[in-house]
């Protein structure tokens, strides 16, 4: 979107992966501060450490002090000196509306926001308490609501942005013990998809862009197993923090990964009976069995 670039490979000590630094000519990352919820670890982490490499000014909203702190300290040791940490629960309405006031403040408006943050509980449908049904939906995908009104009115104004939501495969098929999970992240695809025609409407140089991971080995779903690795492999999180990368430069919509489950969405033309032969078949529907997650 913002013409050509020339990018030199710095990777920092102990993260892995291609980092770039822009050695001359703009991109569309360089300059732009970018707000990356939930990025004190995990994706969220990684894809804010690639921004700060492009160029990007970031800020990183967590709960986690410090996880906080270190992802700060290791996006400055890249020679930016430019990122900032707020301790933000995306889940706390008021909170983020006043957190976003003082990032702006700090940084100017935001071009670039990805809802990252997610949590996940990993029980069967009746196992789940009240509360962590309250909280997936808290996080996963209310909160989509408060950050993006939060910065959008900037983002309008100057016709200019890009919002990203983090969803998720599940967000694409439903899947055993995820009832919850599963939910929040259909909404967080419908609200990305609603978004987007509206910004269409009324100002088109706001792009979104939805990414829907299968499982990544972040920790977050430690346990998780694959009945055939090589159709649906559990991907690496820096192949996932570079395919959101590469979404935001190139204005991908929609990013969905591995290639397989982009056979969910005509696969839906079938009877229901056969959808979910093939679900089984591919052990789907397994593929939670020995969740251990974070605990
Ligand atoms: N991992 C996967 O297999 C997978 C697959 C598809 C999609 N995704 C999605 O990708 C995103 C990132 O996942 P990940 O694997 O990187 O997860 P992760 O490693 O658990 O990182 C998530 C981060 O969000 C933080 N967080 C949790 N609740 C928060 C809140 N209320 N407000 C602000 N920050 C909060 C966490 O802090 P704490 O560590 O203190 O809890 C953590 O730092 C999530 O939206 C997830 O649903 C993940």
């Amino acid at each position: 979107m913002f013409g050509c670039k020339q990018f030199a490979d710095v990777a920092p000590p102990g993260v892995p992966g291609r980092f770039y630094v822009a050695t001359h000519g703009m991109s569309q990352i360089a300059g732009r501060h970018i707000v990356v919820t939930g990025g004190a670890s995990g994706i969220g982490r990684l894809v804010a450490l690639k921004l700060a490499g492009l160029g990007g000014k970031v800020t990183v909203w967590d709960i986690n002090p410090e996880g906080l702190d270190r992802v700060v300290t290791e996006i400055n040791a890249l020679g930016k000196e430019t990122a900032r940490g707020h301790l933000c629960d995306v889940s706390q309405r008021a909170q983020v509306y006043r957190i976003a006031t003082e990032t702006a403040a700090a940084l100017g408006p935001v071009d670039i926001l990805i809802n990252n943050a997610g949590i996940v509980s990993g029980r069967r449908f009746l196992e789940l308490a009240d509360e962590k049904i309250e909280a997936s939906f808290a996080i996963n995908t209310l909160a989509l609501f408060w950050t993006t009104k939060a910065f959008l009115p900037a983002m309008i104004e100057r016709n200019l942005g890009h919002v990203v939501t983090i969803a998720s495969a599940a967000g694409l098929i439903g899947v055993a013990k995820l009832t919850d999970y599963s939910a929040s992240k259909w909404a967080a695809v419908g609200f990305d998809e609603s978004l987007r025609a509206e910004l269409r409407q009324v100002a088109p140089g706001v792009r979104t862009s939805v990414i829907c991971p299968f499982y990544i080995d972040t920790g977050m779903f430690r346990g998780v197993k694959t009945r055939f690795p090589a159709l649906l492999p559990i991907l690496q999180e820096d192949y996932v923090a570079t395919r959101i990368v590469d979404a935001i430069e190139h204005d991908r919509q929609r990013v969905i990964m591995p290639w397989l489950v982009y056979v969910v969405a005509p696969m839906r033309a079938l009877p229901v009976r056969f959808f979910d032969w093939v679900a089984r078949f591919l052990g789907v529907n397994a593929t939670m069995d020995d969740f251990i997650g974070r605990r």
